[in-house]
């Protein structure tokens, strides 16, 4: 068994050029030349894009295998540029029949910072009257993304206390940092105005609480055995133990969620700071991944983490690339994206782990 799946190992990051070519049918002449040639971006149009460009960057986009997610089998597009990341995310997607995936929602949090509130309590309880007024208001930006909640914190620090106000909004399919900003710069004013304060940050908060993805798998016992599902446990209380450990843990499994995102022109950084953020909401920076025993013997894992991902607006769909990316793997929604790359993030975890405690890590980067 252990042997046959070792003997799996040493070509699963060898696709065959066939199941590639036929994967890349479902491509338009135009967007297979896009994907294997410029990669949807010329210098001219990279000027328009961004400040100060004077060149372009292009990293090698492999396909990662034998993903079943709720039921659907998917290929994953995933842009890395470090040898054998695709294959951890295969080799632990094959050890899983099917991925249970889901997410909480598209509810994204900004944040207005009051500073020199006269007095909190009722600052909090003029805000909150205003709710509704305020809600009107930020809904003036956009038709369909809706702000839907006002909250309010009071927080100690070392400028003294201050007041949060922050607004929760239905971002949709977008990732939602611009329809969030524009709403917390427009509700400032009056912020200030009922608070009695001086409003100072008005910005976004990247831990997106509620917008998270959740997945689960199981790993058949006949499948790596009953001591490789022991090894694999002995190394996630590792991981729970030590943040030294956690933080390579956590490396590991965004190693697979960064690489389809960069695919899909996604903002990296604020997953990667929603990820990091999470991983040490208690106070103790822990692993997103967490691995146990069931009752009846097999492997059981899941991943939690917030997941801010956008199908629509911004780079994401002017970016050739990632519409080429989007279509290829079949997704309309964001929360379809996010459920793809979080069953992306328990595999390469499933994948690297399974790795490390039999081959070791060395014997995928030849
Ligand atoms: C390397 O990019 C990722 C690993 O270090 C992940 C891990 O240690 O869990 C192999």
């Amino acid at each position: 068994m252990l042997e046959t799946f070792i003997r799996y190992l040493s070509v699963c990051h060898a696709m065959s050029n066939e199941k590639r070519r036929e994967f890349l049918e479902r491509l338009t002449e135009v967007e297979h030349d896009v994907l294997t040639s410029t990669g949807g971006l010329d210098i001219e149009t990279a000027d328009t894009m961004r400040e100060n460009v004077i060149g372009i960057t292009r990293i090698p986009i492999g396909l990662a295998e034998n993903f079943v997610i709720n039921g659907r089998q998917v290929l994953v597009p995933i842009a890395t540029e470090e040898r054998s990341v695709i294959t951890q995310a295969s080799v632990g997607a094959r050890l899983v029949k099917n991925f249970e995936a889901s997410t909480t929602g598209n509810i994204m949090i900004g944040q207005i910072q009051v500073l020199e509130v006269p007095d909190m309590a009722s600052a909090k309880g003029a805000v909150l009257a205003e709710k509704e007024a305020l809600l009107v208001d930020a809904n003036t930006i956009s038709k369909s993304r809706k702000a839907i909640d006002i909250r309010v914190k009071e927080l100690d620090s070392a400028v003294g206390s201050m007041l949060i106000v922050e607004v929760y909004a239905d971002v949709r399919d977008s990732m939602g940092a611009n329809l969030i900003d524009s709403m917390c710069e427009l509700l400032a004013p009056t912020v200030a105005r009922l608070t009695g304060g001086r409003v100072n940050m008005r910005i976004l908060s990247n831990l997106a609480t509620e917008r998270m993805v959740r997945v689960s798998a199981t790993v058949d016992k006949e499948l790596i055995g009953e001591d490789v599902i022991d090894q694999i446990i002995e190394a996630d209380a590792f991981a729970w133990a030590d943040p030294y450990r956690a933080s390579t843990s956590n490396k590991g499994l965004m190693n697979g969620i960064i690489g389809l995102l960069l695919a899909t022109c996604n903002d990296i950084r604020a997953v990667e700071a929603g990820a990091h953020s999470y991983a040490a909401i208690t106070g103790e920076y822990k692993p997103l991944t967490k691995w146990m025993r069931t009752e009846t013997g097999d492997l059981y894992g899941r991943l939690e983490m917030p997941m801010s991902v956008g199908t629509v607006g911004g780079v994401v769909r002017s970016h050739k690339l990632s519409r080429i990316v989007l279509k290829l793997l079949g997704v309309e929604t964001a929360s379809e994206l996010a459920m793809i790359a979080g069953s992306v993030g328990l595999a390469s975890n499933l994948g690297a782990l399974y790795i490390m405690v039999t081959e070791g890590i060395k014997s995928i980067q030849a």
